[in-house]
């Protein structure tokens, strides 16, 4: 592959410290990132990938205030979470920092000091929401309210995520303070801005000239942007939590969040390479690739360019921005505030071991073109029957018949057949369709290319057969058996980047040593005379508990949810006491009660009403055990016509309240009456 660079510089979003990483920030940005990163190490480049938290903003905040502690509370508990659970996922950061440190605050505050120096901002005073009774001003997601373009009721002051349009504060129809509740009123106050208007030709030129091969979605999302036309963006607030603006006439003032998180690639690189940060800032023999999910584009393809360049001083811009759309959870929008994730720990608690399997499923559905969908039965299937069914199954065959038949050593391969070489062919192509996806960010691709790898393997077993062979011809089995074995080596070197555990254990079980990819479609990865240690199975079958265990919590959280989002209906139109009154609503006892036969829905109740027994049938059967209501009184309404259901008639209707989750819930007499009571 021709190069036009030495080096490649990966940097991964800083996701935000209020609250653990989930399965949407992996699948779109850090494993994808990660498999890269990998890729290029085995290919022996330069390349270093950086992240980190981003502790800054105003859902910190709110967070920190609900719970009663200190922001860097919360950033501190999480920060640990997120950087621990990378690790244990294999994600090779090689720097994971925080926007917290130090060393970030101060390279944040020499950005602006600088850029403020230099002319680079405009000043302006405006009427921004100040809440009267919590005394502060209300940025970003301090106000929610009505969004001015798609009305959705609970848009925030930064964003609308229903529609995604990003927004200011003020642009809200009816904004509330998440403070206090209260109504917002309108006071005066004083900020910098970027005057992106003033970038906006060289952006032009920059993306829509010179990087055309960007991907689709990244490309048409900035040229809406330019099309708009820019204007400048406030890249201070006031709030006290944050990088201070570093100027006298700022007290109270801190940058903006989305003005000092992407500096944090910079900091970041500057904390692992002190003295020689700048080669990878500063180097046009230097790429740098960002990875970050859909709702980032604007910040890194528009914002942070043109702050790099109204800094100067040789920065260079991102080569590509392959940004991925979202990864949806069983078919919803996934939400911290809504608890509707897949926690990176809770999945590395409840799945011991099985880092490589997340990692797997994440790239086989990852959102690289369009939202996807991630669900826990995807997730089985794929775990039994590829993971353990293709490949699993493949390099235990071929290690346990390197056993049976030669004690565990490699043996020589003798002349090659046709078969043999149309293998070795067959890999060389996948080898090359693998390396081509991979570059070009297409790793769905490249995971269906390298699973074809074990696929082949399979078809190669199967059709040489070598437990028949060995009837008649060792010699024949030993070359099948050596071919098989550097596909197994293959298989190694193909999977390093997508599941790098997997891959050592192989690995180590052939005594392969360093992994390269030039090594991928040699004939000779495996060396003949080597022992091969018998691994444990690669993967294991996924049992269904585990699994219903998990679509479980997902409803439990549902419910949780639908209850605490309840809105009552509106009030239907006036009535009067007349109208009630002549419903005739009766308390009686349920004497007996049954399911009705063929019926999901429908109960049969035989009730003492206090004149004698009548049947009612209801349709609460998915919410009671018929057996659960004998002996208890309920209401019903006694002066319906009778009706028939199913065969049956039914003399009234029970009532029942019907619940936020749509379950339903008998209406009973809080002390016992007599049977026949009216219920008035
Ligand atoms: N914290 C942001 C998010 O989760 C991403 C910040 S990326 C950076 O959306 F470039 F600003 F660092
Ligand atoms: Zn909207």
């Amino acid at each position: 592959m021709e190069r036009n660079f030495k080096r490649t510089l990966i940097t991964t979003a800083l996701p935000y410290a209020n609250g653990p990483v989930h399965i949407g920030h992996l699948a779109g940005v850090y494993v994808p990132a990660d498999i890269y990163a990998r890729y290029l190490r085995l290919r022996g480049e330069e390349v270093t990938m950086v992240g980190g938290s981003d502790e800054h903003g105003v859902p910190i905040t709110i967070k920190a205030r609900n719970e009663g502690v200190t922001p860097q509370d919360i950033v501190d508990r999480y920060h640990k979470i997120i950087k621990d659970s990378f690790e244990e996922l294999g994600i090779s950061f090689d720097v994971y920092s925080r926007t917290t440190s130090d060393i970030h605050r101060a390279t944040a505050s020499e950005f602006f000091s600088r850029l403020h120096k230099k002319g680079e901002f405009i000043e302006k005073t405006s009427m921004q929401l100040y809440d009267e009774k919590a005394n502060q001003f209300l940025a970003d997601r301090y106000v929610t309210g009505e969004c001015p373009h798609c009305h959705n009721p609970r848009a925030y002051g930064d964003q609308c995520e229903a529609c995604g349009t990003s927004l200011n504060a003020t642009d809200l129809i009816n904004p509330k303070s998440a403070i206090t509740g209260e109504t917002p009123v309108l006071r005066e106050t004083h900020h910098w801005f970027l005057p992106l208007d003033r970038w906006e030709n060289k952006l032009r030129e920059w993306i829509l000239e010179g990087h055309k091969e960007w991907k689709t979605n990244v490309y048409g999302q900035c040229k809406s942007w330019l099309d708009l036309g820019l204007q400048p963006r406030a890249v201070t607030r006031d709030l006290d939590w944050g990088v201070p603006v570093p100027l006298k006439e700022a007290e109270g003032k801190v940058l903006y969040v989305w003005f000092d998180a992407p500096i944090g690639y910079i900091s970041n690189t500057k904390e692992i390479y002190p003295d020689s940060w700048e080669k990878w800032w500063k180097n046009p023999e230097t790429r740098i690739i960002n990875f970050i999910g859909k709702d980032n584009i604007v910040f890194h393809c528009i914002v942070f360019p043109a702050m790099l360049m109204a800094y100067g001083d040789n920065y260079q811009l991102p080569d590509n921005v392959p940004a991925n759309e979202f990864l949806n959870l069983e078919g919803d929008k996934i939400s911290t505030s809504r608890n509707w994730a897949v926690w990176l720990h809770e999945y590395l608690r409840d799945f011991p071991g099985k880092q490589d399997v997340l990692r797997y499923v994440l790239t086989a559905n990852a959102p690289e073109t369009k939202d996807n969908d991630f669900t826990w039965r995807d997730f089985q299937t794929r775990n039994n029957s590829e993971l353990v069914a293709i490949l699993g199954n493949f390099v235990n065959r071929v290690i346990v018949l390197t056993h049976k038949y030669f004690e565990g050593v490699v043996p020589e391969a003798c002349d090659l057949e046709q078969i043999d070489k149309d293998l070795f062919a067959e890999v060389s192509a996948i080898k090359e369709a693998l390396t081509q996806n991979i570059e070009t960010f297409h790793f769905r691709e490249a995971l269906k290319e390298a699973m074809n790898i074990a696929r082949a393997g399979n078809k190669y077993l199967q059709e040489t057969e070598p437990w028949k062979v060995a009837k008649t011809d060792m010699k024949r089995v030993a070359t099948i058996l050596n071919v098989a074995l550097q596909i197994c080596g293959d298989i190694a070197v193909a999977f390093e980047p997508f599941m790098p555990f997997m891959s050592r254990r192989l690995a180590d079980a052939l005594h392969l040593g360093k992994l390269t990819w030039n090594e991928l479609g040699s004939r000779d990865i495996v060396k003949p005379g080597e022992h091969i240690e018998t691994p444990e199975l690669l993967f294991e079958k996924i049992e269904d508990d585990a699994i219903n265990a998990q679509i479980e919590r997902l409803a439990r959280i549902k419910r949780e949810n639908e209850l605490k989002n309840f809105k009552p209906a509106e009030i239907q139109e006036p009535t009067d006491f007349e109208t009630f009154s002549k419903l005739d609503i009766r308390v009686g006892t349920v004497v007996n009660c049954e399911k009705v036969k063929k019926s999901k829905k429908l109960l049969r109740f035989l009730i003492d009403d206090g004149i004698g027994q009548r049947t009612i049938l209801s349709g609460i059967a998915e919410h009671y055990e018929p057996e659960a209501l004998v002996g208890r009184q309920v209401c019903f309404i006694a002066n319906f016509p009778p009706r028939q259901m199913m065969g049956i008639e039914s003399e009234g209707m029970i009532l029942s309240a019907l619940n936020a989750d749509g379950s339903l819930s008998v209406i009973a007499p809080t002390a016992k009456v007599v049977n026949g009571a009216q219920v008035k």
